[in-house]
């Protein structure tokens, strides 16, 4: 692995995560979406748990979940957040730190409208992170649902989407004998500023 030098990623760290994840996509990583989010509740007690990356541009990083599972309820009580990511076959990590917000109803239907339908009915069948009985229950619900519901599937009111928008990143690639290369960046008034640190 060549050493990484500050300038060889862009200067915006959502554009330098778009092109590492272009770069992880072309090398065949499975699910290179995958990331694990941090969130800790208000006494500030963390939690973290994997979740899809749906959405990366210039604004954040967007993600899709139950407005009343732990996450969100964390989120609730403490917009701040964390992202890292890890891609084992390049030797990178990413991670990502700032405030999350809910993305707009219109912004969560048009992703759910494009889910396939027995996702859909998942969404609206599972409270998620609250106790179930049983897997049958579930089952029970989603068909439920599919009875009730035998067109379109709407938005569920209590499921949608947040997104990160970082105020410090980090870009890791792992180097021979642990000489790693390590690439910090904090958002400024005018933009972003990029420092190396020590592996
Ligand atoms: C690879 C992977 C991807 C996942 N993607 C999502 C996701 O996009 N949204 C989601 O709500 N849960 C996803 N999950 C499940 C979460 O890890 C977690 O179990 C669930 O969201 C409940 O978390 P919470 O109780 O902390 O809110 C995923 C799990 C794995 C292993």
């Amino acid at each position: 692995m060549s050493p990484l030098e500050p300038t060889d990623l862009d200067p915006d760290p959502l554009a330098a995560l778009s092109d590492w994840y272009t770069a992880a996509r072309a090398a065949g990583v499975h699910e290179p979406e995958a990331i694990c989010l941090a969130t800790a509740d208000a006494s500030g007690r963390p939690s973290a748990r994997m979740v899809l990356m749906r959405g990366l541009g210039p604004e954040g990083i967007d993600f899709y979940t139950n407005y009343e599972s732990r996450k969100a309820t964390e989120l609730a009580a403490n917009p701040n957040a964390a992202i890292c990511i890890y891609w084992d076959s390049l030797g990178r990590q990413v991670r990502l730190e700032g405030p999350v917000r809910r993305l707009s109803r219109e912004q969560s239907a048009e992703y759910f409208a494009g889910r396939p339908r027995g996702s859909q009915l998942a969404a609206w069948a599972s409270e998620q992170s609250a106790p179930l009985e049983s897997r049958e229950q579930l089952v029970a619900r989603v068909e439920e649902i599919e009875r009730t519901h035998p067109d379109d599937i709407p938005l569920p009111p209590f499921w949608g989407g947040f997104r990160l928008e970082p105020v410090a990143a980090e870009f890791w690639s792992a180097g021979e004998f642990r000489m790693h290369d390590r690439i910090a960046y904090t958002r400024e008034d005018a933009g972003w500023s990029r420092i190396r640190l020590s592996p």
